[in-house]
């Protein structure tokens, strides 16, 4: 018997043998997320968990686990989970930051070509047997060298996006909440602006900023009116990020001529959803770090953090490192 029990809320595409060093492990094996009851259940009895977006962290499961020690996300995101609650209760939240960068932003890369070349709307047309001649004037698009790439939010993914464009001279315009230094954005040739600035002037719009109460709906009506009529619109980050109604109406009116997307509000998107209607737009299910090589280095990442967590020790990678402060330590 182990001294430490921990719930894994999803088979993990890397060994759970450290882990099961120190601790007695339960994986929840359905491809679905564990029910909310059986979730809250399991974090109740357990010193660790280790979940993924799709499991809801609220501030009612954390305050009722009072053995739980760590919760480590296989994600870079951590929304889903009440971080203020978790860090009022002193327990630490690990993410898996950096190891997903490159893929995501791959990812990002693959949608922007996708829609400026309009290649699902391509692939559809011939399968639908449209293809009777080569047309001058058929499936036009964008092309990208020296357009005008907008990135919202220049973190670590926002920045591996900008990198890849300088293969195709882009004009990089960006918003963050702080300037960035003055070498990365010589590096990238990118000037920060305000957001009514880089929606009036981009050719493409990227959305790379996590989802917070300041960014929840930050595009909506408005901020797509603001677009150029010939603009892309791509979202990795998160679907909320989004008015997915306002969304619909800007790629159905024209205010904008195509979006990717890799993230929707609510996810996974209904099959009876109005969006799914669209011509222009690409859809893909939540995988921009879905490479075989970054799903396992986030599952071990992940590990780390909670073994880390059991024992005591500060998580490689802590979300809330709040918790080490003495004076949070001390309330516990
Ligand atoms: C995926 O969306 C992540 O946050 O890692």
């Amino acid at each position: 018997m182990h001294q430490y029990k921990v719930f894994v809320t999803r088979q993990l595409p890397a060994s759970l043998a450290p882990l099961e060093q120190i601790a007695e492990v339960e994986v929840w094996t359905e491809p679905q997320p564990p029910p909310h009851t059986l979730l809250m259940e399991q974090a109740i009895a357990s010193d660790g968990l280790l979940c993924l977006l799709t499991d809801p962290i609220d501030s009612a499961m954390l305050s009722s686990a009072t053995d739980l020690k760590v919760v480590s996300q296989m994600a870079v995101g951590y929304d889903n989970i009440d971080i203020e609650t978790a860090t009022h209760l002193g327990i630490p939240v690990g993410h898996t930051p950096g190891v997903l960068t490159n893929a995501t932003a791959d990812l990002t890369w693959a949608l922007l070509m996708a829609a400026a070349r309009r290649v699902v709307e391509g692939d559809r047309f011939t399968r639908s047997g449209q293809w009777n001649t080569w047309d001058p004037a058929g499936l036009l698009g964008l092309d990208l060298v020296g357009a005008t790439l907008g990135i919202v939010g220049l973190g670590r993914i926002g920045t591996a996006v900008a990198r890849r464009a300088l293969g195709f001279d882009m004009h990089i315009l960006y918003t963050s909440p702080n300037p960035k230094s003055p070498e990365l954005e010589q590096e990238l040739k990118a000037r920060r602006v305000k957001l009514e600035e880089l929606l009036a002037e981009s050719d493409v719009v990227a959305v790379h900023t996590p989802l917070s109460p300041s960014t929840y709906h930050l595009f909506g009506d408005r901020q797509f009116q603001q677009m150029k009529s010939s603009a892309i619109f791509i979202n990795t980050a998160r679907g909320s990020i989004v008015d997915p109604a306002a969304l619909h109406r800007a790629l159905s009116t024209g205010a904008i001529a195509a979006a990717a997307i890799d993230v929707t509000d609510p996810e996974p998107i209904e099959v009876t959803n109005p969006l799914l209607t669209l011509k222009n737009l690409i859809i893909t299910p939540h995988i921009g770090s879905a490479s075989h090589a970054t799903r396992k280095k986030m599952a071990q990442m992940a590990i780390a953090n909670v073994i880390a967590g059991l024992k005591g020790e500060r998580l490689p990678h802590c979300v809330n490192p709040d918790v080490y402060r003495q004076s949070v330590r001390e309330e516990r």
